[in-house]
């Protein structure tokens, strides 16, 4: 496994690109499987991830690879194959998004249950009930979701649960409905961006789907679903990330094919801490103070904070000024990057649903080790911020969600290279010596 060094202390500056939408690459690429035509998705992101589900789609008769110019095309040569391989779809939660176009496109799915995360429960219970409101019969057995349907039937269905709104389990039943008979109605839809994105995708290849971006969804089924392009969204949440490593540093970012309009949330929380935000055009650019004020923080689904920055903004509130208090509504339990942040002389505690913040003046390098994706960033961030030198192990959680973060923030300034993680103990005892 490989870990990151990072000699913390420095000021960013400079710019840089973001990637694809990696919550819309994966969804869209699923979702090929109801188009009767070859597919070409550009700026999907080279992530873990996404080359996790080409080797599922490769599985499910799909036929996947990228062109010259870095766009995946994707061909259904094969729709006799039904049933998703359980351990690339253990790996990986967003696999799950198969389950609606393989069920409405060939009748039937088998599907092993997601796998659970570091952030919480998972369940399924919005994306079967759903499913089964358009006609499917499903049943569980042995970890395996296996659906049937021989043509589904438009209906109205609720997509929103105690915590809001599914974005997979809205994206599932979106996918299904477009080859439903009849109209259905998505009622608590997500309204998410990545929703929205897949939205316009199936739209592109002969779908009748109106109100995205809304908490109702209104899809006229059709026959069948040609083949069409399709240029994936930018990342909102590795650009968030991106300003908030110039944040937490001092220093400045300016982040390059962002857009601002899907970030408003994320944009308004860091000028509440102190930072400037400039927006020009799809640039967005973000120039930390000294240090940043302190803040009340609530993640909750679009178009408010998103959980997906919420381990990023712990980071950032843990040198501010001040107590801030963090709750995280739709993964109440995603903190496991609090204790790995009090390793580096953060002082988080956590309250009944989520953390409260007494900033400090200054973070100190330290070993810390990886649970997640998004706890990943935030110890990235914090060893960019803290005192001498800081390891963050197991960075392959990383590696599913950002692509070469390390490449991009090294372009912004920072002094981090990534290292075998045996090698990394002795390599951090050496430099933290010297520090
Ligand atoms: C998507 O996960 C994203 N993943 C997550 O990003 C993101 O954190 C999450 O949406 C919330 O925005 C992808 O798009 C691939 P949910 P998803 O279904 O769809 C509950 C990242 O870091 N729920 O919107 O799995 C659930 O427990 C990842 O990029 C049910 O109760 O999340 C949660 O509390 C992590 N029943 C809330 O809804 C269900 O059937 C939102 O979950 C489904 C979900």
């Amino acid at each position: 496994m490989d870990a990151f060094q990072i000699a913390g202390g420095r000021p960013l500056a400079g710019e840089v690109d973001v990637a694809g939408a990696k919550n819309a690459a994966l969804p869209i690429m699923a979702a090929a499987i109801l188009a009767d035509g070859p597919v070409r998705v550009g700026s999907v992101p080279d992530l873990i991830d996404v080359r996790t589900l080409l080797d599922l789609l490769s599985g499910l008769g799909v036929w996947a690879r990228r062109n010259e110019t870095g766009a995946v095309c994707l061909d259904n040569v094969d729709p006799s194959r039904v049933v998703a391989d359980a351990s690339l779809v253990q790996q990986m939660r967003a696999s799950f998004c198969v389950l609606g176009p393989l069920l409405a496109r060939r009748g039937r799915a088998v599907v092993p249950l997601p796998g659970g995360c570091q952030i919480g429960d998972r369940p399924i219970d919005l994306h079967l009930r759903g499913l089964t409101a358009l006609g499917a019969e499903i049943a569980v057995l042995g970890g395996h979701v296996i659906a049937t349907a021989k043509r589904l039937t438009g209906a109205t269905v609720m997509m929103s649960g105690p915590r809001g709104s599914t974005v997979t389990g809205t994206m599932n039943v979106l996918s299904a409905a477009t080859l439903a008979h009849g109209e259905t109605l998505i009622a608590g839809a997500a309204t998410e961006p990545e929703v929205v994105d897949l939205g316009k995708f199936l739209n592109t290849l002969g779908a009748r789907i109106e109100g995205l971006g809304t908490s109702l969804i209104r899809v006229q089924g059709v026959e069948h679903l040609g083949g069409g392009e399709h240029t994936i969204i930018p990342d909102r949440i590795e650009a968030a990330t991106l300003l908030i490593a110039a944040a937490i540093t001092g220093g400045s970012a300016t982040v390059r094919g962002a857009r601002a309009d899907h970030m408003s949330a994320v944009l308004a929380a860091l000028a509440e801490m102190g930072v400037t935000i400039q927006v020009r055009g799809d640039s967005v650019t973000a120039i930390g103070a000294i240090r940043p004020r302190s803040i009340g923080l609530v993640a909750d689904p679009y178009p408010h904070l998103p959980t997906d920055v919420q381990s990023q903004f712990t980071a950032l509130a843990s040198v501010a000024l001040g107590r801030s208090r963090i709750e995280d509504h739709v993964f109440p339990d995603r903190f496991a990057h609090v204790a790995e942040l009090n390793r580096m002389n953060a002082r988080i505690r956590r309250s009944r649903n989520g953390a409260i913040v007494e900033g400090v003046g200054e973070l100190c390098g330290g070993i810390v080790t990886a649970s997640d994706l998004r706890a990943s960033a935030a110890l990235v961030l914090a060893g960019l911020t803290a005192s001498g030198s800081t390891t963050v192990r197991h960075v392959h959680h990383l590696d599913r969600g950002y692509e070469r973060l390390e490449a991009k923030l090294t372009q912004l300034g920072a002094r981090i290279t990534r290292v075998k993680d045996s090698s990394a103990s002795e390599v951090h005892d050496s430099s933290f010596a010297t520090a």
